[in-house]
This record gives structure tokens, sequence and C-alpha cells, in this order.
């Protein structure tokens, strides 16, 4: 894949922005990426350190976490998955913190609970949802699962606040460990998507029935997050309509549903909004209504665009971002602020040096997460295609073959 000069020398992902008050480097962030190699205790380990270092030393600017579990009762989602709910977690994280500042970028904890979209908890027999519904599809093999998954139990209040609490508590100690700032997960298919979601939240309560009762808890645990740590730590939210068990959901209100959602979130005291598009490239997930001029945000409007438009705050969009035509036109067209990769970092963990250098960008080779998404198996596969070892959390094919 080679690139033009003008591409190269004039690719607006790599000016230099701002996010909560601080400078970042330039545009571009990893997206968050589950990788199921923490120790059994959900420690991080010096794998873990490198992996993300990896990303700051080859020009990110802000780097997102993969999920980390909230508590130590419902919230984990898989074995080895790492967690921000023991003192041990908290200091080996802190590693990763300082190792990362220490190559010039930012970087945020994402905070997830699984809900019934857990495959491996340790701490619960059993998941817990909004609804005592089964999740469509199956349990997934690169991150240790299989079969169907259990019918959850149906939170009561009680549940509901621990919930929050796991995530107010482990935003303390992503703070205490260095991070910039947190991630609330409620994309993809786990716990606070589950209520955001039609089909499984059917509560009679305060977070069922209208989107502004289902996005609730979301806005719940912004503000008690942002009540709890003050002004100055970023509390980012990652939203989406695909789901890691259905590629085809779409917010059944459409864009008056995302006005909703978005002016929420806003409300409770965001810093930043994330729309990710699970299984799908943005664009695919980013018109709404059904037509560009559909959605209230202007002709050619997107999703992302309207979430900056509704909410006032930056606006990352991700899905297929490593096209670098399309990453252009989405920030030049007022889409987006920044822009998260996930294959494409894990390809190039030195994407942004390759862009500005006009360097070809190699292609993603999804064997490295197969049979497992472990950082173990990337070296397993590194290995058997012959890569330098700087590159060992992630590379590509295209050059590995060649
Ligand atoms: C191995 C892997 C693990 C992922 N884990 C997470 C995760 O922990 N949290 C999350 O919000 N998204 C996760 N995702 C989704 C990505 O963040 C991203 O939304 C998706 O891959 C589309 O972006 P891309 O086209 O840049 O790959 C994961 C994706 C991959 C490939």
């Amino acid at each position: 894949m080679s690139q033009s000069n003008a591409v190269r020398l004039e690719h607006p992902a790599l000016a230099p922005t701002r996010l909560g008050g601080q400078t970042l480097a330039n545009r571009l962030a990893v997206a968050p990426m589950t990788r199921v190699s923490a120790s059994p205790a959900g420690v991080p380990t010096p794998a873990m350190v490198d992996y993300y270092a990896r990303f700051a030393r080859g020009g990110f600017g802000l780097v997102i976490t993969e999920g980390t579990y909230t508590d130590e009762t419902f919230s984990q989602g898989y074995l080895h998955q790492p967690g921000l709910a023991s003192p041990a977690q908290v200091s080996a994280w802190s590693e990763v913190t300082a190792k990362v500042h220490a190559e010039g970028a930012r970087i945020v904890a994402q905070l997830m609970h699984a809900g019934a979209l857990s495959q491996g908890n340790p701490h619960r027999d059993g998941t817990v949802g909004p609804s005592a519904i089964r999740p469509r599809g199956e349990m997934m093999p690169e991150y240790r699962g299989s079969g169907l998954w259990p019918v959850p139990a149906a939170m009561t209040a009680y549940d509901i606040d621990e919930a929050v609490e796991g995530f107010v508590d482990a935003a303390a100690h992503a703070c205490a460990a260095g991070f910039d700032g947190i991630e609330v997960h409620a994309a993809n298919g786990y716990l606070l998507d589950q209520f955001l979601t039609t089909y499984t939240n059917h509560r009679d309560d305060e977070y069922g029935g209208s989107v502004a009762n289902r996005v609730r808890l979301t806005a719940r645990i912004v503000t008690a997050i942002r009540v709890a740590l003050g002004p100055d730590f970023w509390v980012g939210v990652r939203l989406s309509q695909t789901k890691v068990n259905d590629f085809e959901y779409r917010w059944p209100g459409g864009s008056a549903d995302a006005r909703v959602i978005f002016a929420a979130l806003g409300e409770a005291g965001a810093t930043y909004l994330h729309v990710a598009s699970e299984g799908r490239n943005w664009i695919e997930t980013a018109r709404l209504d059904g037509d560009g001029d559909g959605n209230g945000a202007g002709p050619g409007g997107t999703i992302t665009a309207l979430a900056r438009d509704v909410s006032g705050l930056p606006v990352i969009a991700n899905g297929g971002m490593h096209d670098v035509e399309q990453a252009a036109q989405v920030l030049t067209g007022g889409h987006a602020d920044l822009l998260a990769l996930a294959r494409g970092a894990l390809a190039n963990p030195d994407f942004p040096q390759r862009l500005a250098a006009g360097e070809r960008l190699r292609e993603f080779d999804h064997s490295m997460l197969t049979p497992m998404a472990t950082l173990e198996n990337a070296e397993r596969w590194r290995r058997a295609v012959d890569l330098p070892s700087s590159d060992a959390a992630a590379a590509g094919s295209e050059e590995a073959r060649t």
C-alpha cells in the first residue's frame, strides 16, 4: 500500500489536537483490544507493558486499553482479562502508564462490565443483565469461550448500585495507576449496551422503556465518576449500534435516538464520545435513518458528526480507519476529531510514523489472533512468519512473507 505525497504530507490525522484540556501529539488512537493475556488474577504482565509501550513508541497520540473489568462480582468477561479492582492490578497498570507516558503518549483505561456477555468469571457463578434474556449467538473462542451464553439474572436495584460503585472505584484505581482518564464501555453488546438495546432490556423501571431511560445507567455512571474524580480526569464513553454478537442492530429510533443518547452523555459530564462500529466499517453504521441527509446533521451527515453537534464534545470515529483516504475524509469533513484504529494498529504498531514517513502500511493478518487473541499467540505467529522481535506485539502478513 503506497501513499501519495499529498496524503502523506498533509494527512490531517498527524495534526496535534486537544482533549480534556490537554494536548495530544496527533489524532490517532489505539482502539481498545481485548488480548486475554493477563495473569489468572487479572494482573497485567510485563508482556502487556511492552505491548502498550510499542504503540506509544510508534507515535500514537492516545492509547486506549483493552476492556478492563471493574469489580470482583459480575463484571469480568473473560478468563485472563485484566482488572482494575485489586491493589496488584493497580500496581501493574502503573508500570504500563509510566512506560506509555515516557514515550510521549496519553493513555486511557477502558472500563468494562460484561453483563450477560460474560464467558469467564472466577468471582461469581452465573451472569447478570438488564433482563433474563439469553444473548444472541455463541461465546467467542478467541477469548476462551464456547457454546451458548447463559441466561442472565435480571439485575435488582441493589445489583445496579453495586455495578455503578464498581465503575467509580475502578476509575479511582485508574487515576491512582496514572491513567489520564477512563473510557466507559457502553458499546459492542456488553452490560451498558444491553441496557441501551431494546431486545435485551425489557425492564419497566426507570432504566427500561424509552431511550432516555435505557441510556440512564451509562449517564449515571459518567456523572458518578465525574463527581468522584473532578473535572480534570477524562471520562470518555464508547458507544456502538452493532455488537460482538449482532452486526445488524441499529438504534431503532435512528437520529432521534442518537440525539437523546448524545445529549444525555454530554449533560452527564463526558469528556469525549467514541463511536465504534463492531464488525463493520465506520461508513456502514455511520449513516442514520437510511440516508446521509436524514439525521439532522446536515447534508452527508453521519452519526459521528451528529455526536459532535449534539454533545459539543470531541468525537472519536472507529471502523476501518487504516484506510488513509477514508481517515482523511472523516477528519476534513468534520465527522470526527480523532480516529481509533484496532486491526490497523495491530498490523502497524508504528502506524503514525509510517504515515508521516510515507512508508508502506502492512495488511492485517487475522491468523495472529487465531486460535486465541493472546499476546503469546501473536508472538508464535510472529516467529512462524519470521518478523523482527521489535514487532512482537503485532505485525502483518504482506511484509512478513516477502
Ligand atoms: C482483537 C480485538 C479485540 C477487541 N477488543 C475490544 C475491547 O476490549 N473493547 C472494545 O470496545 N472493542 C474491542 N474491539 C473492537 C475494536 O476496538 C474496533 O472497534 C474494531 O476492531 C473495528 O476497528 P478497526 O476497523 O480499526 O479494526 C476489539 C477488536 C479486536 C480486533
